[in-house]
Formats: structure tokens, C-alpha cells, sequence
């Protein structure tokens, strides 16, 4: 070897400590605020010792506002490969010590990179954001940068994984990106998502506002419906990233993650006296969720928002399912703006990849009045039967209790070509519930009754002998079977099993009209 050689060798081994070292200031700063550095997150993201990085001596081509004098290897995003759980994933952090994260069309071209690899390779993307939008030194070029990554989001999706890890204080074209993914984790106090932040609000409009309000964790995890999830520190939601994935296929053309089967659920809760005698009682149907599937593990998506219909991945005989449930325990599990856009989303995501879906139905209807009217319930309750119908992954429907109109047919029933359609005998299949139906076609005969309330009693009942059960829909093959509340988790099991090889072709056409 020869001194130059040599010398050649150390000049690389320096600039790849500087690489790894950054800027101490910096980075203190960045630890004192209670975050992580972007290159720790990548090391609790991914497997121990699998990260390759890629272009860590890329630097900007701005020379305006003295940039020229300040450029730092890697541009302020550390770019990517690694493993979680032996499977491959692309990744991108975002390094607030430099540029405060900001997007230059280096930077861009990073991320641009890595995209295309997923891509290529059918691996998910999981990208960490901390930034303050487009890099404002470089103007139009980080403009373009980031639509460049809009296109390719646009693009993956549907074809791999995408998933947002908001980290910092995050604006303009820094939290385009991650809405564009299928699912956005957040992290309380120090993430916030925002179009512009608190100074420029105030500018435009007058409006005081701090950080937390407009753009905190529970903003967007409760409000907003932006984000997904959200976690008290950085590296438990760096876990949850991880769990996640223990859930989905690394792109559309593979099968889902199959598992070891796993013990049987703990089955203390007795199905066949779980519901309620009374019709307006509600309970809680996480509990039947934990009753039907492996281990009782199921991963809610979107706890804290729309609470009245829940979304959520489990196993069932170690294979992936997707789970949509109405929650009688909020809202009665009524159906309204919220829960439909959450639900549709969910659905299309799990169609998307191959994940079966399973929806567990106790459904009084869509939520009437006025605000739901003008919010454009119609519009939005719209896309989750859209999103219903053409999805051809598995289907399965379990109704435990109330299927009551319109939420009937939306809550995937048989004539959105579901394959497997079950009733518990507490069903009520109806166009509405026993009570509004009576004072509706027998008004008058109520009304003219010598004892009014015993003609309106008895007419009730009349109803709810004919109407308030699973018979008649299963004469017609409506439900597939009427099942005792005890064997549903293996009559799922064998629904699973039968549909394993199902291919369903849609229309040809360029793509649907989904009402957005
Ligand atoms: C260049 C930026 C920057 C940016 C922050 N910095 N944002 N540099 N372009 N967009 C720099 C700061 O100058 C500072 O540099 C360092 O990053 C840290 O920023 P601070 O302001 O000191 O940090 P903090 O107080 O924590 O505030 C973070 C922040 C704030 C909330 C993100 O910086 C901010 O409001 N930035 C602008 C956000 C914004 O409006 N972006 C929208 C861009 S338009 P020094 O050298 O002092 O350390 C956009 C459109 C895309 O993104 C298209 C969408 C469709």
C-alpha cells in the first residue's frame, strides 16, 4: 500500500466519523428538547447493525444567502436501507440539527431515491420528518423537490407500505408527504404537523394560537384524524412502527405475514351471554374482539378518533386480518362523517395489500341532524360503502346485534359481494329499530287506539317478533348462517381458509370515481 493510498483510506475513514459525529452544539440542543438525533431513530427503528446508508457525502448546490459557504455532508436527511424483523424497508430521517430539516433539491433527491428503490424492490418506505417545510434559501427547486416526492408517494401507494413518523415541528411540504402515506405516527409535545405555524396564523388572520393546539399530537390524533397514533416518547413510537409492520405484507403482490399459530385467545368472556337483553345497552366490542382473535392481540389504528367504529389489525390463526367494528360503547357504533371517512380509508388500505377484512356490525344507522347534513354525511358516508364494495380481498361479517338500514348494507353486507356472512341469533336486521318504525306505519292506528300506549306496546312487539332477528335474511341467503356467539372465531378460521385462494377481477377501466 502506498502512503497516498493510505492517506487516501484515512481521508474516507475521517469523513465518515464527521459523518456520523454532526455537530455536537447542535445535536445537544436537539436532545434537550427531548428528541432524538435522526441518526438514533434509525438505530431504534430498524434491526441492530442492518442500516446501509447511501449518499452520506451528497451536499447542496445553493449558492444564494451565503449558502455557499455552508454545506454539511449528507444535506440534513440520512437516506437508506434496513431490516425490521429480517425484512427489508427503505428509510429516510430528517436531520433537524442541519438546515432545521429543511427540503433542498438534494435533499429531495435522496428521498426521491430510496422511493424508487422501494419501489423497484417491493420493500415498505417508513420515513421520519422533522422539518420546516422548503428549504426557503433554495426557492423553487425545494418546491420541486417536494413535489417530486408527492408524485412518488402517489405512485407507491397502493403498491408498498408508506408510513410517516412526525418527529419535530413540521410544516408546509413536510407534512404533505406524510398525508399522502397510508398510516402517520406522532409523537406528544414534540410533534406538530401544520400547513404554516402559530406566527404566520396570526399574521393572516389574527388568530392566537399556540404549537400544541393547532398542530399537537392530540390535535391530529383526536380532531383532525391527520395522524393515526401517537406515543408518549420517540422510541415507543419507534416500537409501535415496528409492530405495525409485524402486520402487513412489504408490498401488494405478497402474501400477508403468517406467524407461528398462536395460543388461543383467553376465553373467560362467555360469547353466548355476551350481548345484552335490551336493545339500547351497550357493551364493549373490544371484548369480543379479544375473544376471536390469536392471543386477544388486536393493534387499534386511530383510537382516538371516531370512536364509534373501530379499525384495527390481529391474527386469526397467525395469518393478518383487518379488523372494522361498530363500538356500541361510543355513539351507540352509529355511523357519521368521521367513522365513515376512517373506515373507508382503512379499507381501501387493507384491500390494497391483501389483508383480509373481517367487520363486526351492531349498527343503529348513520347519525341524523343537522350537522352531519351540512358536514355532507351523504358525501362522506358514501366512501366507505364505495370502499366496501370494491374491495376484493376475503370479506367476512359477523352482525352480533343491531344491522339497522342504510348502515346495513354499508357495514359489508352480502350485496357488496362479502363471502361469508354471519348472524348472531341477537341479530336485528331492519330499516330501523322497532320503536321509530311502530310510530311511522302505525301512526294513526296508535293514535286512534283507546290506550294508545298499549296499542304502540303491542305493535312494537308485533314488530320485533317479525323483524327484530337474523331468519329472514338468512331464508334469503342475506347471512350465510345463523352461528351461535361461542364459534365464531372458527367459523372465521375456516372462512379464511376457504377464500385463501380468492381472485376477484373488477371492470376494466382507468379507475373508479371514488366520492372524495
Ligand atoms: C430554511 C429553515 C427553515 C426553512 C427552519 N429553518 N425552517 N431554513 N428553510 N423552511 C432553520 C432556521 O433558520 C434555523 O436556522 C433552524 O432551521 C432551526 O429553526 P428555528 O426556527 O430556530 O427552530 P424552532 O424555533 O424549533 O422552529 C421550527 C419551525 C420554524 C416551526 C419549523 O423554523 C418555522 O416556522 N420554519 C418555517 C416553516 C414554514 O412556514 N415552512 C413552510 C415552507 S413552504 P439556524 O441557522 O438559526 O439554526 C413549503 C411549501 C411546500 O414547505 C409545498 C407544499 C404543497
Amino acid at each position: 500500500m502506498t502512503d497516498s493510498t493510505d492517506a487516501k483510506l484515512r481521508t474516507l475513514q475521517e469523513k465518515q466519523q464527521a459523518v456520523l459525529t454532526g455537530d455536537p452544539a447542535a445535536i445537544e440542543k436537539q436532545h434537550a428538547k427531548g428528541k432524538l438525533t435522526a441518526r438514533e431513530r434509525l438505530e431504534h427503528l430498524l434491526d441492530p447493525g442492518s442500516f446501509v446508508e447511501f449518499d452520506k457525502f451528497s451536499v447542496h448546490r445553493c449558492h444564494h444567502f451565503g449558502m455557499g459557504d455552508k454545506k454539511v455532508m449528507g444535506d440534513g436527511v440520512i437516506t437508506g436501507w434496513g431490516k425490521i424483523d429480517g425484512r427489508p424497508v427503505y428509510v429516510f430521517s430528517q436531520d433537524f440539527t442541519v438546515f432545521g430539516g429543511s427540503l433542498g433539491e438534494v435533499f429531495a433527491e435522496k428521498i426521491c431515491k430510496i422511493m424508487d428503490l422501494a419501489v423497484q424492490n417491493g420493500a415498505p418506505v417508513i420515513g421520519i420528518n422533522d422539518s420546516g417545510g422548503a428549504r426557503i434559501q433554495e426557492g423553487v427547486v425545494s418546491l420541486a423537490g417536494y413535489a417530486d416526492i408527492f408524485y412518488r408517494n402517489v405512485r407507491a401507494s397502493g403498491v408498498v407500505p408508506q408510513i410517516s413518523v412526525v418527529m419535530g415541528p413540521c410544516a408546509g411540504g413536510a407534512v404533505y408527504s406524510p398525508a399522502l402515506t397510508d398510516f402517520t405516527f406522532m409523537v406528544e409535545g414534540t410533534s406538530h404537523m401544520f400547513i404554516t405555524g402559530p406566527d404566520v396564523v396570526k399574521a393572516v388572520t389574527g388568530e392566537e394560537i399556540s404549537f400544541e393546539e393547532l398542530g399537537g399530537a392530540k390535535t391530529h390524533t383526536h380532531n383532525s384524524g391527520v395522524a393515526h397514533l401517537s406515543y408518549p416518547d420517540e422510541i415507543s413510537c419507534l416500537e409501535h412502527v415496528r409492530y405495525l409492520m409485524s402486520f402487513l405484507p412489504s408490498n401488494n403482490l405478497d402474501a400477508v405475514p403468517r406467524v407461528p399459530v398462536a395460543d388461543l385467545p383467553d376465553t373467560n368472556i362467555d360469547l353466548n351471554s355476551f350481548i345484552p337483553d335490551k336493545a339500547t345497552k351497550p357493551y364493549d366490542m373490544k371484548q369480543i374482539l379479544s375473544t376471536v382473535l390469536d392471543e386477544g392481540e388486536f393493534f387499534e389504528i386511530q383510537p382516538s378518533f371516531a370512536g364509534n367504529l373501530i379499525t384495527g389489525f390481529g391474527r386469526l390463526n397467525g395469518q393478518s386480518v383487518g379488523i372494522v367494528a361498530n363500538q356500541p360503547l361510543c355513539l351507540a357504533g352509529v355511523l357519521d362523517i368521521d367513522a365513515s371517512v376512517k373506515g373507508g380509508r382503512f379499507v381501501r388500505f387493507c384491500d390494497a395489500f391483501n389483508i383480509p377484512l373481517i367487520t363486526f356490525v351492531d349498527v343503529p344507522g348513520f347519525l341524523p341532524g343537522r350537522d352531519q347534513e351540512f358536514g355532507g354525511i351523504i358525501r362522506h358516508g358514501a366512501k366507505l360503502l364505495y370502499a366496501y364494495a370494491e374491495a376484493t380481498v376475503p370479506k367476512f361479517t359477523v352482525i352480533t346485534r343491531k344491522a339497522y338500514g342504510g348502515a346495513y348494507d354499508v357495514m359489508c353486507s352480502k350485496h357488496l359481494n362479502a363471502d361469508m356472512n354471519f348472524a348472531w341469533p341477537t341479530a336485528e336486521i331492519a330499516v330501523m329499530g322497532s320503536d321509530g318504525a311502530v310510530q311511522i306505519i302505525f301512526r294513526k292506528q296508535i293514535q286512534s287506539a283507546e290506550d294508545p300506549k298499549a296499542e304502540a306496546a303491542r305493535l312494537t312487539a308485533e314488530y320485533q317478533e317479525t323483524f327484530a332477528n337474523p331468519y329472514i335474511a338468512a331464508q334469503r341467503g342475506y347471512v350465510d348462517d345463523v352461528i351461535l356467539p361461542s364459534e365464531t372465531r372458527l367459523r372465521l378460521i375456516q372462512a379464511l381458509e376457504m377464500n385463501a385462494g380468492k381472485r376477484e377481477a373488477g371492470p376494466k377501466r382507468k379507475h373508479g370515481n371514488i366520492p372524495l
